[in-house]
């Protein structure tokens, strides 16, 4: 049966110049390279020196929309995917809207959904174009988490880094099968219990304070591999397609055991697993998106691949995404 289907018909990224490497915070704190590529898999991060998470989107975005072949002028929605906004309010996505010149008018929002925000963003992009309320979407995952990093802990300040991706997704007639272009199937889920596991300590509410990263390590490492593989099962279930038929699982990237612990639970063979963490680190709502656009820029996935994103972050959040590009 035909349907509308939301297909990716432009990305792009953006990583702010500086590099910090292992070496760089063996400086800083008490680790070495060593304790750090082992445990997590991440050799550098970028820092952003000044740049804004709506300055990083919008170099992403461009990008996305040069690639789309349309400007601002065409895009119905924008959603931005981010726990770093430029200011407590307005939403990040109306600072870039203003500033990239969208018409007025046209809506857009953040999403508070921590690491799993492009997942939650792609996803309300998704029902907004299924449900015929836009044609386009503008979807952002950006952070300088960089500012929220207590770089005096070397418990956190090694996993995060800096960065932005985009995607703009156009509303397109589809036959309802899973050989359609386009996104195929969501999942979104969130357990709140799980709250004090990781979070940020500042708020408008209680200290009036931006804050830092807290974590709890080693129950948010148990959590991720199961919830992170639970949602890319879900979204290959509701289309019916097993783990062969998959040409790339794109995790979120926190940290490289969680990630080959999720392609081993799936039985996908590394082949197929897209990482980025190595030179990305963590980079929250902007992993799945940076590590999508890198990846179809340099001509690893390609039109007509299946790919299974799967996020997990704060709250605790996760979600699935099965899209063909
Ligand atoms: C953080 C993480 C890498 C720690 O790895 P781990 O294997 O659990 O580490 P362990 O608990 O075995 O070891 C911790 C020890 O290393 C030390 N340590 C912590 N950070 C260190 C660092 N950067 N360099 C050197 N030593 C460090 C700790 O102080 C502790 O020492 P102690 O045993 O003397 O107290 C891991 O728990 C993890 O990746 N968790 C998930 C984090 C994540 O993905 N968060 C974001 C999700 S969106």
């Amino acid at each position: 049966m035909s349907c509308i289907r939301s297909e990716i018909i432009g990305w792009g990224h953006y990583l702010p110049k500086k590099v910090l490497t292992n070496d760089d915070l063996s400086k800083m704190v008490d680790t070495n390279d060593e304790w750090i590529s082992t445990r997590t898999g991440i050799k550098s991060r970028h820092i952003s020196e000044g740049e804004t998470t709506a300055d990083m989107s919008i170099k992403a975005a461009d990008a996305a929309l040069k690639q789309a072949e349309l400007t601002i002028k065409d895009i119905d929605v924008i959603i931005v995917g981010t726990l770093t906004p430029d200011n407590t309010t307005p939403a990040t996505a109306a600072k870039i809207g203003g500033i990239m010149g969208v018409n007025p008018g046209t809506p857009t929002f953040d999403i508070a959904a921590a690491c799993s925000g492009f997942v939650y963003a792609l996803t309300m992009a998704d029902n907004m174009i299924r449900l015929g309320q836009v044609k386009t979407a503008l979807v952002i995952g950006a952070e300088t988490l960089s500012k929220i990093v207590d770089w005096t802990d070397r418990n956190t300040c090694v996993l995060f880094g800096d960065g932005a991706g985009a995607v703009v997704l156009k509303a397109r007639e589809g036959e309802g099968t899973s050989a359609d272009t386009g996104i195929l199937a969501t999942k979104l889920y969130s357990d709140g219990t799980q709250y004090n596991n990781l979070y940020v300590s500042g708020g408008v509410s209680t200290t009036a304070t931006a804050g830092f990263v807290v974590m709890n390590g080693k129950e948010v490492f148990k959590f991720a591999v199961g919830s992170l593989s639970e949602a890319a099962e879900n979204v290959m279930n509701q289309c019916g397609v097993n783990a062969e038929q998959i040409d790339w699982l794109l995790p979120h990237q926190a940290n490289i055991r969680i990630i080959e612990g999720v392609g081993h639970k799936l039985g996908l063979p590394d082949e197929k697993v897209i990482v980025t963490v190595d030179h990305h680190g963590n980079t929250s709502a902007a992993s799945i998106p940076l590590a999508l656009s890198e990846s179809l820029e340099a001509g690893k996935i390609k039109k007509g691949d299946l790919v299974v994103l799967s996020a997990m972050g704060a709250g605790f959040t996760w979600g699935g995404v099965l899209v063909r590009i």
